[in-house]
């Protein structure tokens, strides 16, 4: 098959043949439609990850979005998400022809939505739901602070917000594109980071009204000390 390969951890991928994956008891073989490249791919690629050098070559990308063709779980055919372990141990990951994961790493997919639109949401978007809506129970007509909001993390933490019946989203952006598209995801305010931490917590402070009831943080460091200082009473994290 044809496939994406990192033949040396910090030098770019390139296109190339590979063999196809091995199916196997417990395992589901995917027809991949759509990959997106997330900072995880990067990083584990980079060769300098937490996970360590990984053996090479292999082909990269920890999720994608395809069409099942073999499986003891999910009839041929079905339209799935899935998740691998590429570059954090051994095996092939989703920028390929196909890929085979473990069955419990697969998700079935409802019609009506792009095969991109949900690579491109993954499982940032499932960071950022579950932090609004498992870990900070958020609540309609609260104030969220989104920290990195133009990133892929933020972006779907402010729209989740509003779905979700946020009564403020203010975000936080470094750049002038991160801050356009913070904006264009539903941010009622865009705060730019700059200056000393107390000054940003002054900032954040106002563009809250007050305080934040739900703080959204993919970025920590001095944007994080900035918002735990606008923290309502018992405020999520
Ligand atoms: N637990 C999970 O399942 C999960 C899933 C997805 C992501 N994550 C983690 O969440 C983090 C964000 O991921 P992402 O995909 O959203 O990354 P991303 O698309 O690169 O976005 C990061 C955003 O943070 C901003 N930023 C970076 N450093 C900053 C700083 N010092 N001060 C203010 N803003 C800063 C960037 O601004 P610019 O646009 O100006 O560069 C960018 O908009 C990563 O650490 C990632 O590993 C975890």
């Amino acid at each position: 098959m044809r496939a994406l390969l990192v033949r040396e951890p910090g030098r770019p991928p390139v296109v190339g043949e590979h063999p196809d994956p091995a199916a196997g008891p417990d395992r589901t073989t995917v027809r991949v439609t759509a990959a997106p490249v997330v900072p995880l791919d990067l990083l584990c690629a980079s060769g300098t990850s937490y996970f360590g050098r990984p053996a090479v070559p292999y082909v990269p990308g920890v999720q994608g979005v395809g069409v099942v063709e073999e499986s003891g779980v999910l009839p041929a055919g079905t339209r799935v998400w899935f998740a691998t372990s590429a570059g954090m141990a051994p095996g092939d990951g989703s920028l390929a022809e196909r890929c085979a994961v473990p069955d419990a790493d697969v998700v079935p997919l409802p019609d009506g939505v792009a095969d991109p639109a949900v690579a491109a949401l993954g499982l940032s978007a499932v960071a950022a739901w579950m932090s609004l809506t498992w870990r900070a129970r958020l609540q309609s007509g609260e104030t969220v602070l989104v920290l990195g909001a133009g990133g892929a993390v933020g972006q779907v933490a402010v729209g989740a917000a509003r779905a979700l019946g946020a009564g403020r989203v203010v975000a936080l952006c470094r750049s002038d594109a991160a801050a356009e598209r913070a904006a264009r995801a539903g941010a009622d305010e865009v705060v730019r980071t700059g200056g000393d931490v107390a000054a940003l917590a002054g900032r954040l402070g106002a563009a809250c009204g007050g305080a934040a009831d739900v703080v959204v943080d993919p970025v920590f460091g001095e944007a994080a000390t900035a918002a735990s200082r606008v923290l309502a009473p018992a405020a999520g994290w």
